[in-house]
């Protein structure tokens, strides 16, 4: 189904180690800052492996920027399917593995600079084995890892739907594409107390979560913001797009509501009415994912509101986050998240709502009130993934439940004490 169209560029003239030596420093200094490396450990893996050498396409200055990521592969549809995750990306989960020397790991996703990270963690005495659906991926892999040196990396072409039975179990299991539910398979080939580090979408937003086994309930010990490129193979389960105004402005729904799509159509030529919470931030606050999963938490119907910088322009939709914006979904009336700046200085951000349809003076309300309830904490979420034959009894009090084929995924606000009543199912 995938076709090759790498952002190609001509392999690059060899650079001078003086000047990888100078942007390797650089970015381990960037990526300090950022807190995605926290150890030593991390910090040697990242300053040993050469980067420039698995992406040779790219310029050696942009294979050690800390946020470049590089498509290797999009499908039919212009989504990009494979690539080479961004050094922060990859740094911040293997802090999140918290993997040892000897530890055996599994990886999913494959490409070979993660995986030469790996090997690196492990040591001699571990071992890494990383897979890929694509063989193409793989191929690349291998021809790059010897190359770069790390000749002891296991490479397969597999759908990491089930694991790698024959190697395991695995003390981590390090998944680098975004999925959407936890196949079995994870949780049987993960040592006990072993941890699975995966990129997880939960109503549309994904989180890198750090999942401990504890028998058979996977339990979070910390999660991240990220990006990735969506799972193929067995566990493919791609959101759904409802254009409202042609491809410009999209729903992207990720549970299986039922909505008035014709209706929200009709609705966004409707005048636009707003409500706003009296919940600020600092201009320098960029944590908002925190607000994000709240809201994806309270809104009864929730999608993400995305929308092209044309639709911006010419005034359809206020700004929008790249990948969209938490949007309550109001039978033929919906509402998204907005803000404004609360003085002429823009140094404090007051979040609110804007909103179309028949009865959006309701809807902005709603939303509004679901803001003035967050907290303002990033990371306080808890998320724990149960087999999908859990009875709601066994599942934590007050819990939002996201069901899926293999799991229930329970997410709960511990600082929070909502009555007893809204635990939902989605
Ligand atoms: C972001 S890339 C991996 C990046 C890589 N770990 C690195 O070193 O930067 C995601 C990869 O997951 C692969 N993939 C997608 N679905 C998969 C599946 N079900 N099993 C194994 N690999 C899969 C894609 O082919 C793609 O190459």
């Amino acid at each position: 189904m995938s076709t090759s169209t790498s952002e190609t560029a001509p392999e690059q003239v060899a650079p001078q180690p003086a000047d990888v030596a100078r942007l390797r420093e650089e970015l381990i200094r960037e990526l300090r800052e950022l807190k995605a490396i926290v150890t030593p450990e991390v910090e040697r893996a990242v300053r040993t492996v050469p980067r420039h050498l698995f992406i040779p396409e790219i310029p050696v200055e942009e294979a050690y920027a800390a946020e470049r990521h590089y498509v290797t592969k999009k499908d039919e549809g212009g989504v990009s399917i494979s690539s080479v995750s961004a050094a922060r990306i990859q740094a911040m989960m293997l802090e999140q593995a918290e993997i040892r020397p000897g530890m055996r790991i599994l990886e999913i996703g494959s490409g070979g600079l993660n995986a030469a990270m790996l090997a690196e963690l492990v040591g001699e005495s571990g071992e890494v084995t990383s897979i890929d659906i694509d063989q193409d991926v793989i191929d690349r892999a291998a021809r790059l890892l010897p190359a770069a040196g790390y000749d002891t990396v296991i490479l397969r072409c597999a759908d990491g739907e089930f694991g790698v039975p024959d190697h395991a179990p695995f003390d981590r299991i390090i998944v680098t594409v975004c999925a959407r539910d936890l196949p079995p398979a994870w949780n049987d080939q993960l040592a006990e107390g072993g941890r699975l580090v995966v990129p997880l979408r939960m109503r549309g937003l994904t989180r890198s979560v750090a999942f401990e086994r504890n028998h058979d309930q996977l339990t979070d010990r910390g999660y991240e913001l990220c990006g990735f490129v969506p799972m193929q193979g067995a566990g493919e389960q791609r959101e759904r797009l409802i254009p409202l105004h042609g491809d410009d402005v999209q729903l992207r729904l990720d549970d299986d509501q039922q909505i008035d799509a014709d209706g929200l159509r009709a609705a966004l030529s409707m005048p636009r009415r707003e409500a706003w919470s009296g919940t600020t931030v600092g201009k320098n606050n960029s944590r908002f994912d925190g607000l994000y999963l709240w809201m994806a938490m309270r809104l009864p119907d929730f999608g993400l509101l995305a929308a092209t910088k044309a639709a911006v322009d010419r005034g359809l939709v206020a700004r929008s986050w790249g990948l969209g914006v938490p949007t309550l979904l109001d039978g033929d009336s919906f509402a998204y998240l907005t803000f404004r700046a609360t003085s002429e200085a823009r140094e404090q951000f007051e979040f609110g709502a804007y909103g179309h349809g028949p009865h959006a003076d309701m809807t902005v309300e709603k939303l509004a009130s679901v803001i003035r309830s967050w907290d303002g904490t990033s990371l306080s979420a808890r998320i724990s993934a149960f087999s999908a034959g859990t009875p709601d009894e066994l599942l934590p009090p007050d819990a939002l439940v996201l069901a899926r084929r293999h799991t229930r995924i329970a997410i709960t606000w511990p600082s929070s004490s909502p009555p007893a009543s809204t635990a939902r199912q989605a």
